[in-house]
């Protein structure tokens, strides 16, 4: 499964990830917190290999990822949503799904995980001919992740999904997450909001200024009032 070993980030004179090694439990949805600026998206970054690496090593099982960048990372599996939520406003929602699977030549696989994915996201499937810059932040949050899904990944990176959604589309983002979970794909969910990471994640990893603090069961982890003190600033 996907795997860090030792891996060290530079961005110009700073050092943004130091030493830092994780392994994703196979099926298992990870939720990766901490801090502003601990280096949680360049984590992301570095695991889809849009970041070169100073030092260590990426695996995908045992398909090494070093230094291979982002398409190689995509085709060994990983899909990455990034922070932010971007979809292509002014094209329609089957268009920004289709950009997911472009470089699937075959014209039926690329109907088949399209079908697949409004399978899992129906509300999709009833906006398909829709400007995605119509739809509502939740629904724009669904597009992003069901353009992520139809590279066909084993793992799934989510960078912040929640933020900037009203109560209302957090539930229906928790749901679509469990979603993942249920289907038995690998997610790995930056998360600032500890509520949203309680109801998904079953294993919760926390940064600190660009290394692993903690890495345990995320029930224990997020009940610890302690550890939200002194890691994430609640
Ligand atoms: N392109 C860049 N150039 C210089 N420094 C950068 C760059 N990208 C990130 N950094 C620095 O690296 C550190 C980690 O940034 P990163 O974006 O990974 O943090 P984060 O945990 O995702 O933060 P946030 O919660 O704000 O999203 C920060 O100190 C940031 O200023
Ligand atoms: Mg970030």
């Amino acid at each position: 499964m996907l795997k860090a070993d030792n891996i060290e980030v530079w961005r110009g004179q700073t050092q943004v990830l130091k030493d830092l090694s994780l392994e994703l439990t196979p099926g298992v949805i990870t939720a990766l917190l901490g801090g502003n600026g601990s280096g949680k998206s360049t984590t992301l970054y570095a695991l889809s290999g849009l970041v070169p690496l100073k030092a260590g090593r990426i695996w995908a099982g045992d398909v090494q990822l070093t230094g291979v960048g982002p398409r190689k990372a995509v085709a060994a599996g990983i899909a990455h949503v990034p922070q932010g939520r971007e979809v292509f406003p002014t094209m329609s929602v089957q268009d920004n799904l289709l950009a997911g699977a472009a470089t699937v030549t075959s014209r039926k696989l690329r109907t088949e995980r399209l079908e697949r994915v409004i399978a899992t996201y129906p509300l999709l499937g009833r906006k398909l001919k829709l400007a995605a810059g119509a739809l509502s932040g939740g629904e724009q949050q669904q597009v992003a992740i069901g353009r992520a899904l139809m590279t066909n990944p084993k793992v799934v990176m989510m960078d912040e999904p929640s933020a900037g959604l009203s109560p209302a589309m957090v539930d229906t983002l928790i749901d679509t997450i469990r979603r993942l979970g249920d289907e038995g794909l690998t997610v790995l969910l930056v998360e600032q909001n500890v509520g949203v990471a309680m109801h998904v994640a079953a294993e919760a990893i926390v940064l600190k200024a660009g290394a692993i603090a903690l890495h345990r069961p995320a029930g224990e982890l997020l009940r610890d009032k302690s550890v939200l003190a002194a890691y994430l600033g609640h």
